[in-house]
């Protein structure tokens, strides 16, 4: 998911402090750089703990080699091709999907001459067909790269309470990881068809979600789908939608003149300051739902030196929104800022709003899942159609951007029983 601001991170680490992991042991280098499984240890009727399942080693195998692989935004690339062979490999037509580099005018950035791709994988062999479920998440990750770590030495320590460690071990290689097996898993035991499904993994979801919006975009694998099931860090609960998102830059115009007669300039920062204070103290819209929209005042900036009255300043604001639906909601938060921004002075004020959208639904009536409302945002809203959205993964949001990422092997496995649930669910009938 994206970067979470500041604020509902705070909210988040009150409520939900008892599922964070405890600190991951690091392994020694050299402990590191092994397979987990090699040789005899890694037979597939090895069982390594009487509740292990039958798909542990494949799993986690595709979890490792997958967050092995650096694919922080825009240099997706290795992680892509890896992917596409390994579903080749298990029967899969594949397409690697071409996603314009994220900074395209900028040849010093490392992806201009990278090619980026989504990875699209129909387990049926014949296509086009219209599958009714899209089971998606994504490649690329957040800076800095975070080696694979795993808390045992050898396949016969792994347990369901190992801990596994690296950048996108949890965000979201975990649900990628999980999401693969339960769909080999449901199709083997033969519990759906395969021409149900297909398989999206889509890069540059931390930035602009341009690899999503490519997809949704490109005509020929698009089209239309019953539902589409998106791997997020949630703890395995089942989310019943995120809050929107909104905001942008203010700018205050004043006028400078010397500090000791302030009544003969006009102060840009005292304006804004003013302002601000009523922006994050207002009701700027809730819902029994999604909650109350929130502020984030990401950067502060203005005046030239201490005795000067400041003629410029400005604001840079992250706000989660939680009134109106996806296409209303932020232009409804919009024209509540417009509005206390005239009533601070009338023509001080400019409001560059950056394009955001409203809440995000998704269907959490489903048996047997734990349920919550998120409050970072996903690609859920980049994928155009009627479909329904559920939204899934294991680990945490916690830890998700922290150099603490990591989950349980437990956390997997519930994860791949979970998918099979939702995706049964959603096959039913
Ligand atoms: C790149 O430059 C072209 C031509 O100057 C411009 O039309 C385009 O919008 C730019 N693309 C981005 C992503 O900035
Ligand atoms: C181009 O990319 C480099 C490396 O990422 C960055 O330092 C630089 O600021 C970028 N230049 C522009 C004009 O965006
Ligand atoms: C929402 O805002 C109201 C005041 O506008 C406050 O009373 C309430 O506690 C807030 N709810 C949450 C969940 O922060
Ligand atoms: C959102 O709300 C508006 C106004 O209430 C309504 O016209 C529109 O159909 C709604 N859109 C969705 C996607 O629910």
């Amino acid at each position: 998911m994206k970067p979470l601001t500041h604020f509902l991170l705070g909210w988040c680490v009150n409520s939900a402090a008892a599922s964070v992991p405890g600190p991951l042991q690091l392994r020694s280098q050299q402990q590191q750089q092994q397979p987990i499984f090699s040789g005899a240890e890694g037979g597939a009727s090895t069982t390594t703990s009487r509740s292990a399942p039958a798909y542990r080693e494949k799993l986690l195998s595709l979890h490792k080699s997958l967050v092995d692989i650096p694919s922080i935004s825009g240099a997706e690339t290795d992680a892509a091709e890896f992917l596409a062979g390994y579903l080749e490999k298990q029967g899969y037509q594949v397409r690697l999907q071409e996603v314009p580099p994220l900074d395209p005018n900028n040849t010093s950035t490392p992806d201009a001459a990278t090619k980026r791709y989504n990875v699209i994988a129909w387990p049926h062999l014949e296509y086009p067909h219209l599958p009714r479920v899209l089971v998606t998440s994504h490649i690329d990750v957040v800076p800095p790269y975070i080696p694979y770590s795993i808390d045992s030495s050898s396949a016969h320590d792994v347990s369901s309470d190992t801990l596994i460690r690296g950048r996108g071990s949890v965000d979201a290689k975990g649900s990628v990881a999980a999401q693969v097996v339960a769909v080999e898993e449901l199709i083997a035991s033969g519990a759906v068809r395969s021409h149900d499904m297909v398989l999206l993994y889509v890069v540059g979801e931390e930035t602009r979600g341009d690899g999503m919006k490519h997809f949704s975009r490109s005509t020929d694998v698009g089209g239309r789908f019953e539902a589409a099931v998106f791997g997020e860090p949630t703890e395995n609960k089942l989310a019943c939608g995120h809050k929107g998102s909104g905001g942008g830059t203010v700018r205050a115009r004043g006028k400078a003149g010397h500090s000791g007669y302030p009544e003969l300039g006009k102060s840009a920062t005292e304006l804004l300051v003013r302002a601000l204070v009523r922006i994050v103290d207002a009701d700027l819209g809730s819902s029994e739902r999604y909650g109350n929209t929130t502020v984030n005042i990401g950067t502060l900036e203005g005046g030239v030196a201490a005795n000067v009255i400041p003629a410029h300043a400005s604001a840079r604001l992250a706000i989660r929104v939680a009134v109106g639906n996806q296409t209303t909601g932020s232009g409804i938060v919009r024209k509540r800022v417009e509005q206390i921004l005239r009533d601070t002075d009338p023509d001080a004020f400019t409001l560059d709003w950056s394009e955001g959208y409203g809440p995000i639904r998704c269907d959490c009536d489903v048996e047997g899942f734990e349920t919550f409302v998120a409050n970072y945002g996903t690609d859920v809203p980049n994928l155009v159609g009627n479909n329904v959205n559920y939204l899934y993964g294991p680990g945490s949001i916690l830890v998700a951007h922290g150099d603490n990422e990591g989950l349980r092997v437990r956390d997997l496995e519930e994860a791949v029983e979970g998918y099979k649930k939702l995706i049964l669910h959603i096959l039913r009938d």
